[in-house]
C-alpha cells in the first residue's frame, strides 16, 4: 500500500509518500514562517492562500522524489483537524478530490494522533502500551496509548499550550516568531540561579498543566529588572527551566500512576533541546525508555500524516464522501 500524506493544518504545507514495503519514499515541506513573521504570529487567511499556492508543486515534487506517478498511489491521507479551518480545507479539498479522481480511498487524519505516532517512523520504536507527552503550539496532553486509536487522556493544559507559552513569552522578550527555538537558544546563555519561576500545578495531585501564568511571571520580571541582554537570557532560562521541570514532574507522576515505562514525546516543543535532555535523564533514572521523532518530524510535516493514514487504512478504517474537516476535534472521539 502506498499513501500520499497532506498536512495543511497551520503554517506548514507538508507532503509525503509512505509505502508499506519501502517506508518513507519522499517528503517535502514549505514553511510559511517568513510570511507570518512580520505579524508576530500566524495570519489564518494568509496561511490558507499560501497552502493553495504550494500544495500542487509539492505533491509533484514528492512524486518525482519517490520516482513514481499518481497511478501508483493506493490512498490519500490528509489532515482533517484540529487546526485553522481555512488551512485545513485546502488539504481536505485537494486530498479528497485527488482520491476521488483516482478512485482510491481518502482518509482524514487527526493532527495530534499523527504527531503521537510520528516516533514510530524511527528505527527504535516503543511497544504498546506506552505513555505519550504531546506538546505542540495548540495542545499539551499526557496520553496513555493502549493501541492505535485506543487513547486515554491522563491530563492536559487548562489554559495555554506549551508551544503557545513559548511563543508568547518569546514575544514579550522581543524574540521573533516562532518563539520556541529562539527562546531555547537565548536560554542557553542564561543563568539558572538568578530567577526562579513556579512549576505550575505540581503542588497538587493530578496530571493537568497550566502555562499561562509563566508568561505573566516573565513579563513582571522583565518590567522590574534592568533591560539588558543578560537579564533577557536569564528570564528565558527561568522560563525554560520551569517548563522542563514541570514536564519532568508530571511525566514521573504519570509513569508511577500507570506503571508504564516507555515515554513518547512528540509535537513541535519535543524539538526542544533542554526538554529532551531533561526527559532522557528522568527515564535513565526510572530505567525506562524515551522516544522522540527526529527533529524535522517533531514540528508539522507530511510524513506523519502519510504514516498515520497508512496505519489507519491497514487497520481497515475507511471514510465516506461526507467526511468533514474539523477545527476542533478531540482525539478521544477517534
Ligand atoms: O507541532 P507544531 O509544529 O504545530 C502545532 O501542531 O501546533 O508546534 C509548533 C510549536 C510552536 O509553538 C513552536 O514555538 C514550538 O512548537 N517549537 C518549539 C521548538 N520548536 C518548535 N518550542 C520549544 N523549543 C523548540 N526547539
Ligand atoms: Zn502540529
Amino acid at each position: 500500500m502506498r499513501v500520499l500524506g497532506i498536512e495543511t493544518s497551520c503554517d506548514e504545507t507538508g507532503i509525503a509518500i509512505y509505502d508499506a514495503k519501502h517506508g518513507l519514499m519522499a517528503h517535502q515541506l514549505f514553511s510559511q514562517v517568513d510570511l507570518h513573521k512580520q505579524y508576530g504570529g500566524v495570519v489564518p487567511e494568509l496561511a490558507s492562500r499560501d497552502h493553495v499556492r504550494r500544495i500542487l508543486p509539492l505533491i509533484q515534487g514528492c512524486l518525482e522524489q519517490a520516482d513514481c506517478d499518481l497511478a501508483s498511489l493506493d490512498a490519500v491521507a490528509y489532515t482533517a483537524g484540529p487546526g485553522l479551518m481555512g488551512a485545513l480545507l485546502v488539504g481536505t479539498a485537494v486530498g479528497r478530490s485527488l482520491a476521488y479522481a483516482l478512485s482510491i480511498p481518502a482518509i482524514g487524519i487527526h493532527h495530534m494522533e499523527a504527531h503521537l505516532l510520528a516516533p514510530l517512523l524511527e528505527q527504535d520504536v516503543p511497544a504498546f502500551p506506552f505513555l505519550a507527552l504531546l506538546v505542540s503550539g495548540g495542545h499539551t496532553q499526557l496520553v496513555e496509548v493502549k493501541s492505535i486509536g485506543d487513547y486515554c487522556l491522563l491530563g492536559e493544559s487548562v489554559d495555554d499550550a506549551a508551544g503557545e507559552a513559548f511563543d508568547k513569552t518569546a514575544k514579550l522578550l522581543g524574540l521573533p516568531y516562532p518563539g520556541g527555538p529562539a527562546i531555547s537558544a537565548l536560554a542557553e546563555k542564561g543563568d539558572s540561579h538568578r530567577f526562579r519561576f513556579p512549576r505550575p500545578m505540581t503542588d497538587r495531585p493530578g496530571l493537568d498543566f497550566s502555562f499561562s501564568g509563566l508568561k505573566t511571571y516573565a513579563l513582571n520580571t522583565r518590567n522590574t529588572e534592568p533591560d539588558d541582554e543578560q537579564t533577557r537570557a536569564d528570564i528565558a532560562r527561568a522560563f525554560v527551566d520551569a517548563v522542563v521541570d514541570t514536564f519532568i514532574i508530571k511525566c514521573r507522576r504519570a509513569m508511577e500512576q500507570t506503571g508504564l515505562n516507555q515515554l513518547v514525546v512528540a509535537g513541535g516543543v519535543s524539538a526542544n533541546k533542554q526538554l529532551r535532555t531533561g526527559l532522557e535523564q528522568l527515564m535513565q533514572e526510572l530505567q525506562g525508555e524515551v522516544f522522540f521523532p527526529r527533529p524535522e518530524f517533531c514540528t508539522d510535516n507530511g510524513a506523519m500524516i502519510a504514516y498515520c493514514g497508512f496505519l489507519r487504512l491497514q487497520n481497515g478504517q475507511t471514510e465516506d464522501l461526507h467526511f468533514q474537516a474539523r477545527a476542533r476535534w478531540s482525539m478521544l472521539d477517534l
